[in-house]
């Protein structure tokens, strides 16, 4: 039995809905449920045999979903999302009146920054009046967007001021790898700040049906802890990108330390590669962190110098070797992460707009990205002179490059061999390069 009084972890034992003693968890409704982190959510509570209503103002979205196609690459959920559609159990819409037939209500709506690194606060306020006024009273109302901290404490306020009478309120944060959802919202365990122990205790409820484990924190702590996640990672990839600077600046080969320091050494196993770390979430919410402690968070703004630096730290590290004026540079994958077919904040972009300013041309290709302004795979390999690997999906590993290939993160290029031994780029003479006909790895 899950016991939210005391804070802390609490072991899942319930694995079926209605069974083990707990009470039936009756419709969820998602706001927001046609997105990268509503729809998997969704499809795992209609899995385990829950109704679930997808709300969401995308009428493009919510009539693929209900058609049964997935708008977005996600493992597992090309087969699933039909089956629950059919069997009914899973359904989109746009109208937010069904709110009111949900036991559950669970809100998982974008919340960005303003240019200025802001929480951009209006957007969500107008959002949640809107589902606010469909909700009625003894609802349960879960915030799974990524919120500022005191954004649910607020919410409660206004939810008493409205003289809703029994609705709890929960914080509970997604920490979900984007594409591997429905697999991790089994295993991971679930963080729950409910607004009282009775609000929590529903929450636990509801999430104890997909995963093993709750954590048991204060509405705030459950804020804080999703935004120091991203930060922590944020930051990890900026050491990451500045050691790989720093030995590329001095003239040694960043992979073979990364290697060396790495075998057989537990310590440093957390160690990131370098490559460009960007994506709708890691920068977002470092932001979010500085903004919530009053611009002071040296680390955080030392981390988004640095990884937002990164396309042009490559860019002029490349100038040093190549003369990119007379160049068609090709820039290998445009989605902000390997695998992956989500464009939102990559840095590809930044890359590309920084090679414009230097190069004769520059083309932009990726599998998974459609965009009338990209140009296919093989006419880029075949009109470059340059290729740089932005994002390292798996697919180029098997591809023969007759050009130079700069590969920052050495996912999709192995090092030459140069008289016997592993080199690259940088340490062979500058007239080499120009020679190079086969493929080159840069770091
Ligand atoms: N993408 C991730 O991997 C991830 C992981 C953890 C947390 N988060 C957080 O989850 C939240 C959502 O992120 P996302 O990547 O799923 O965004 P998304 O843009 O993919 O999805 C948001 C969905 O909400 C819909 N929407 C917008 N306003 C709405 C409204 N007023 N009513 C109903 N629907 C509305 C949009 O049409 C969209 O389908 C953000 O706070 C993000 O920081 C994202």
């Amino acid at each position: 039995m899950f016991s939210p009084h005391d804070l802390g972890t609490v072991q899942n034992t319930r694995r079926d809905p209605g069974t083990n003693g707990y009470t039936w968890i009756g419709r969820v409704a998602i706001v927001g449920g046609c997105g990268h982190v509503g729809l998997p959510l969704g499809l795992a509570f209609a899995k385990v045999g829950i109704r679930v209503d997808l709300i969401d103002t995308s009428l493009e979205r919510v009539d693929l979903v209900n058609r049964g196609r997935m708008p977005f690459k996600e493992e597992g959920a090309d087969e699933l999302l039909p089956e629950l559609i059919d069997s009914g159990q899973l359904r989109a819409t746009t109208d937010s009146a069904r709110l009111r037939d949900a036991e559950s209500v669970i809100v998982t709506i974008g919340t960005p920054v303003s240019d200025f690194g802001d929480p951009a606060i209006g957007p969500f306020d107008r959002a949640m009046d809107k589902v606010l006024a469909q909700m009625r009273p003894g609802q349960l109302l879960v915030l799974r967007s990524t919120v500022f901290p005191g954004v649910t404490d607020r919410l409660r306020r206004k939810i008493d001021e409205m003289g809703f009478e029994g609705m709890d309120l929960a914080y509970c944060p997604e920490r979900i790898l984007q594409e591997k959802s429905l697999i991790e919202l089994k295993q991971l365990p679930q963080i729950i700040g409910g607004v009282g122990p009775d609000a929590a205790e529903r929450a636990a409820h509801l999430f104890g049906l997909l995963c093993p484990k709750v954590i048991f924190v204060t509405p705030i702590e459950a804020e804080l802890s999703k935004l120091f996640c991203n930060a922590y990672r944020y930051i990890n990839f900026a050491i990451s990108n500045q050691f790989y600077m720093i030995a590329e600046q001095n003239g040694a080969d960043f992979h073979r330390i990364y290697k060396a320091v790495r075998e057989d050494y537990p310590r440093m196993k957390s160690f990131a590669k370098p490559g460009f770390a960007a994506g709708p979430c890691l920068v977002k919410d470092t932001y979010q962190l500085g903004a919530f402690n009053h611009g002071a968070f040296l680390l955080g703004k030392a981390a988004l110098e640095m990884n937002e630096g990164m396309p042009y730290l490559l860019v002029q590290s490349i100038k040093r070797r190549f003369d990119l004026r007379n160049m068609t540079v090709g820039i290998l994958g445009m989605a902000m992460k390997a695998n992956n077919d989500d464009p939102r904040d990559s840095l590809s972009f930044k890359l590309r707009k920084v090679l414009l300013m230097e190069c004769k041309e520059v083309l932009c290709t990726d599998p998974y990205v459609s965009d009338p302004r990209f140009t296919p795979l093989a006419e880029v390999i075949d009109r470059a002179n340059l290729l740089i690997v932005a994002t390292p999906h798996d697919c180029y590993r098997s591809c023969e490059f007759p050009q130079p290939v700069i590969d920052i993160t050495r996912s999709v290029c192995s090092p030459m061999p140069v008289n016997g031994m592993v080199t690259n780029m940088k340490t062979q003479p500058e007239e080499d390069f120009a020679l190079q006909r086969t493929k080159l790895i840069f770091s």
